[in-house]
């Protein structure tokens, strides 16, 4: 099945292939990451937009150890879009993702291509059984965090002058799990309570993860794509 889109289909009726409004454009594809040979082309995608400057170590950081969780927009053999992320136990209990790159081109943006990224990585996080997953933004970037928010990332915590430049940032936060089902080995008591208390600050319907945010289609592009 594939859908047609108009400019108001909502962001979570977008199916993975289907970013585009107007099909005489042609097809955005999603792939996953390959390897070493694509990073030039990403470097320079980035680094074309993101305040912050990224050595090649960074991205390698990344990229060797969670090659699974980077995700790639194209058009034809263009690079458009990209997410980097990481996987890792936080304070020994949590397991903890981290959005660390999200850039689209700006001449493909606003048409639900950096949703449909991020997307993908979250599903492949829960599909290693994250808890959680965390990234921050700047303060005045409105376009990333109505995108998040859409999502159903809060506003966790403000963090004062967190960017070179000087910005503060947003810690945006969502949680994957209730926190009946979240992991808890060697959770000691201190984060025990940390994690109460954060929980008590989402409330009901803020903060989760909603399954329902991808349709059936998206959902199995994703299995025969990407095997998440
Ligand atoms: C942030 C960014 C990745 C968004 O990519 P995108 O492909 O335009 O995002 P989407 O089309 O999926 O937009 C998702 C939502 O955010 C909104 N949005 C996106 N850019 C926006 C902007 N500049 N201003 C206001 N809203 C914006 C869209 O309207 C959409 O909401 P809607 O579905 O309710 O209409 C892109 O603007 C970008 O690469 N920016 C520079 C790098 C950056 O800031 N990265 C994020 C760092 S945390």
């Amino acid at each position: 099945m594939r859908m047609q889109l108009g400019p108001d289909t909502p962001a979570s009726q977008r199916s993975w292939d289907t970013a585009r409004t107007d099909p005489a454009e042609g097809e955005i594809r999603y792939v996953p990451y390959k390897g070493e040979e694509q990073l030039p082309y990403l470097m320079a995608l980035i680094d074309n937009d993101l305040s912050e400057p990224y050595s090649i170590y960074t991205y390698r950081f990344f990229l060797h150890s969670w090659p699974d969780l980077c995700f790639l927009a194209m058009d034809g053999d263009k690079y458009i879009g990209v997410v980097i992320s990481k996987l890792e136990r936080h304070r020994s209990t949590t397991l903890r993702g981290y959005i660390g790159m999200l850039v689209v081109d700006n001449t493909y943006r606003k048409r639900g291509i950096g949703s449909t990224l991020v997307k993908l990585s979250i599903e492949a996080m829960k599909n290693k059984d994250a808890d959680e997953v965390v990234l921050e933004t700047e303060l005045t970037n409105g376009g990333a965090l109505r995108l998040y928010e859409n999502l159903g990332f809060i506003r966790d915590k403000r963090l004062s002058r967190y960017y070179l430049n000087g910005v503060d940032a947003f810690r945006l936060k969502l949680w994957l799990k209730r926190q009946e089902d979240m992991h808890t080995c060697e959770e000691t008591a201190e984060d025990d309570q940390a994690h109460h208390a954060e929980h008590e600050a989402a409330s009901a319907n803020q903060g989760y993860y909603d399954d329902a945010l991808l349709d059936d289609d998206f959902e199995q592009q994703l299995r025969e794509r990407f095997g998440v």
